[in-house]
């Protein structure tokens, strides 16, 4: 690997009530890396369990990306981030101003359009080396529209208004029904991420302050998603509390888990189940519109994936060969209020 990858300046992060760097993460990073080097054709949609670290590594993407030379617009709406590193200052102060007068009135979706516009408009004015980091934006301009905000990145790809050497465009979401629409068309790569591996997450368990259960069981538990680590923390390490934060929060109602109660009893056991072709498409959608399970996973085989793949099977963690639970405390929703009504 080039030195310029391996001197990358890791990025601080706000964690659990502490400031930490960015941990580990290589292979999503190198994966950034191969677009820098060669550009991204066609868009790139990452898509993942809520929580899994996608943020996270976008940021740290902008950085590696920035320090290769490349002009960068990074765009989150829900965690109201904006980043423009543009070599073009007077295009720079435009962005900047348009993206306040936007979110002064509430107008995000606009500022999420208006950044293929501002790519476009940098790419004409001659940026050579431009990345759209473009996080989380489905909720805001609505799903139904994700596949038009792909096929617009693409334009940009496809039909520059200046020559340019390269462009990475990069769109992340958890959103399991964008992934649907946009894998309708042609106009991007959808690469899944998956949790954090274990070597990693372990690196990140390491930080949290003593007392804490020890690492094999936060693991079983989380499945290595970060998100839930810090949850788990900060609910003092009490799983209950943060299994019923999900159950209410995915609306796993009675009537919902009595209506697939059968079904739901297996799928607990082993999340392939969903796979079989008998199951009614009404659950599956239920459960993938929730962000409770990732239904299809791609082959294991690390060039499908950004960053380390999932096991082939671990029903321990809740993961099946095709469909798996976001992470194991996304199953234990389920149980706790199937075992409710039971
Ligand atoms: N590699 C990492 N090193 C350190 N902290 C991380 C890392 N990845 C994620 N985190 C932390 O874990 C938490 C969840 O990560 P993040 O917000 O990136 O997930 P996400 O996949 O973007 O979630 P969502 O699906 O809700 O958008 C955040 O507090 C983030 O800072
Ligand atoms: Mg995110």
């Amino acid at each position: 690997m080039q030195s310029g990858f391996a001197v990358m300046r890791r990025i601080k992060l706000p964690f659990a009530g502490l400031t930490i760097d960015f941990v580990d993460r290589e292979s999503a990073l190198k994966r950034v890396f191969e677009w820098a080097e060669r550009g991204t054709y066609p868009v790139q949609v990452v898509f993942g369990p809520e929580g899994c670290g996608k943020t996270a590594w976008l940021r740290q993407s902008a950085e590696l990306l920035k320090d290769m030379g490349f002009d960068v617009i990074y765009f989150n709406p829900v965690e109201r981030d904006v980043l423009v590193e543009l070599g073009l200052h007077d295009l720079k102060r435009d962005f900047l101003r348009l993206v306040e007068e936007l979110s002064r009135q509430h107008m995000v979706a606009n500022i999420a359009w208006s950044v293929i516009d501002f790519a476009r408009r940098a790419v004409e004015h001659g940026s050579k080396r431009i990345a759209i980091l473009v996080d989380d934006i489905f909720q805001d301009i609505g799903i139904s529209k994700s596949a038009t905000y792909v096929k617009g990145l693409l334009g940009l790809l496809e039909h520059p208004p200046r020559e340019y050497e390269r462009i990475v465009s990069v769109v992340a979401t958890s959103e399991g029904i964008s992934r649907r629409e946009i894998g309708k068309h042609d106009w991007a790569d959808l690469k899944p991420m998956w949790n954090m591996g274990r070597d990693s997450f372990e690196q990140l368990y390491n930080l949290l302050p003593d007392p804490k259960p020890d690492f094999e069981y936060i693991w079983r538990m989380t499945g290595g998603n970060p998100r839930y680590l810090e949850q788990l923390y900060k609910a003092n390490w009490i799983i209950d509390k943060v299994v019923e934060k999900i159950v209410e929060g995915k609306n796993i109602t009675p009537s919902f888990v009595a209506k697939w109660k059968r079904l739901l009893e297996k799928a607990v056991e082993d999340p392939d189940v969903l796979w079989e072709p008998d199951t009614p498409q009404e659950l599956v959608d239920e459960l993938i519109e929730r962000n409770l399970i990732v239904y299809l996973l791609s082959k294991r085989d690390p060039w499908f994936w950004v960053d380390t793949p999932p096991p082939e099977k671990d029903l321990e963690l809740g993961i099946g060969r095709y469909v798996a639970w976001q992470t194991p405390l996304h199953r234990e929703a389920v149980r706790k209020v199937l075992e409710m009504y039971n």
